[in-house]
């Protein structure tokens, strides 16, 4: 080796999860209040349009039922940062007011909390961090950017920069993060996923009511050689896109002007349930095994799989193809239950809650998929 590839080797560095932290809302709504809200507005629209209902010129609604959504999700609950709002037939949405520029925005705030954690769990202080990646499906504003601004409540002298891949931002958010560790261009990175999914959720759909929950994430990506002593060794991460117009959310700076816009269904989340779940599940099965196969990791053996949180079916068909057998909860856990889909937020969740059990030398696997779409995993190893 001459000089400067020597030095190059000494700068480069091995990413490894440091640490983790959760930020979970109070409040919480439950199948139960959620349907009797959403049956309230389906009563009282059809009674408005009773007369054009009657001439088939406005078609009636129908009421959504708590069975069809534990079925069919296996979502039980989910938590939102503004509940009663949401359950108001009038409304059925969150309602956050506009903070003044001189205060802390409500993704920064609940994205601190979360990494606040994740850098006490680690024992580190924000002065060891190089880096903020706020990664996430949906950004409050334009810019600045919510990653600066959760840098600048830290105190962490570095950069920072906002990244969406729908529901894979935070896996996507974990290679770039691995990817600036593995170059040496840091040392130390935080990857923030506040996800207020509650936004961009139409409560008026009922294929899609009962999708999504609120919460914050945060993973902190760090060097080998400054990890704690008890970490996850990243093995390696892989991402995959394929265009698809089955999960769309067309709201955007070039058409909230236009008033045919204003509350346009298509300016909130929109899906093909089902093409997503039949297109998917092979895509993602796929690419783990693939990926498992390049870093000569035994799929079948993997102790552990933190996948995405959106449909309970989706995950048992997935850990299925991966593993050979039917995953019981230890080897795939659920949050789905109680927090709903949490977009980026899931998989990182049930990492969080569900991985302190793990020995030395068991190896697990983050798993994201959603728009795009976009898949991501990211194969981590305990070293305790
Ligand atoms: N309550 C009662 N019935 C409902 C209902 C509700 N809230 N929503 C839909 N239904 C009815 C439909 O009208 C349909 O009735 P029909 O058979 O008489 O036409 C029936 O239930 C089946 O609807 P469908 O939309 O095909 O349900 P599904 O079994 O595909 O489940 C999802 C819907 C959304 C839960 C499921 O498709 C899914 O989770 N897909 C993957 C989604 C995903 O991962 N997205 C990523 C987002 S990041």
């Amino acid at each position: 080796m001459d000089d400067i590839a020597s030095t190059q080797a000494a700068l480069t560095g091995h990413p490894v999860i440091s640490a983790t932290g959760l930020f979970t809302p109070d409040e919480s709504i439950t199948n139960e209040e959620l349907v009797a809200s959403f049956n309230e507005f389906v009563d009282r629209h059809n009674a408005a349009h009773a007369d054009a209902i009657s001439a088939g010129e406005v078609e009636a609604l129908s009421h959504s039922s708590v069975e069809f959504i534990e079925k069919a999700s296996g979502i039980k609950a989910r938590h939102v940062m503004s509940k009663a709002p949401i359950l108001d037939p009038d409304t059925m949405g969150p309602r956050l007011d506009e903070r003044p520029d001189h205060e802390t925005s409500i993704m920064a705030e609940i994205g601190v909390i979360a990494a606040r954690q994740a850098l006490d769990r680690a024992g580190r202080s924000p002065e060891d961090v190089d880096a903020v990646l706020c990664a996430a499906s949906n950004m409050q504003r334009a810019y600045p950017a919510m990653a600066i601004e959760i840098q600048q409540e830290l105190g962490i002298d570095g950069f920072g920069f906002d990244m969406n891949v729908a529901c894979s931002s935070a896996t996507f958010g974990l290679q770039t993060a691995a990817d600036y560790i593995r170059a040496g261009n840091a040392k130390s990175v935080l990857v923030v996923s506040p996800e207020i999914t509650s936004g961009h959720l139409n409560w008026r759909d009922r294929d899609s009511h009962f999708i999504f929950g609120d919460v914050a994430t945060a993973v902190l990506v760090e060097d080998s050689a400054i990890a704690p002593a008890e970490h996850w060794d990243i093995l390696g991460t892989k991402l995959k896109t394929v265009f698809s117009n089955n999960i769309r959310n067309n709201f955007g700076f070039l058409n909230r002007a236009h008033p045919e816009s204003e509350g346009a269904a298509d300016k909130l989340f929109v899906q093909e349930g089902r093409k997503v779940f039949k297109e998917v599940v092979p895509l993602v099965a796929q690419m783990i095994l693939d990926e498992a196969d390049r870093l000569k990791v035994d799929a079948a053996g993997l102790r552990r799989m933190w996948l995405h949180q959106a449909n309970a079916g989706m995950n048992r068909l997935i850990a299925q193809r991966v593993l050979g057998h039917e995953a019981n909860e230890d080897e795939s856990p659920t949050v789905l239950d109680t927090y709903g889909n949490t977009s980026s937020a899931g998989s990182i969740i049930a990492f969080h809650l569900n991985s302190d059990d793990l020995v030395d030398g068991d190896t697990g696997l983050i798993c994201s998929f959603g728009a795009g779409y976009s898949a991501g995993a990211v194969f981590v190893r305990k070293v305790a």
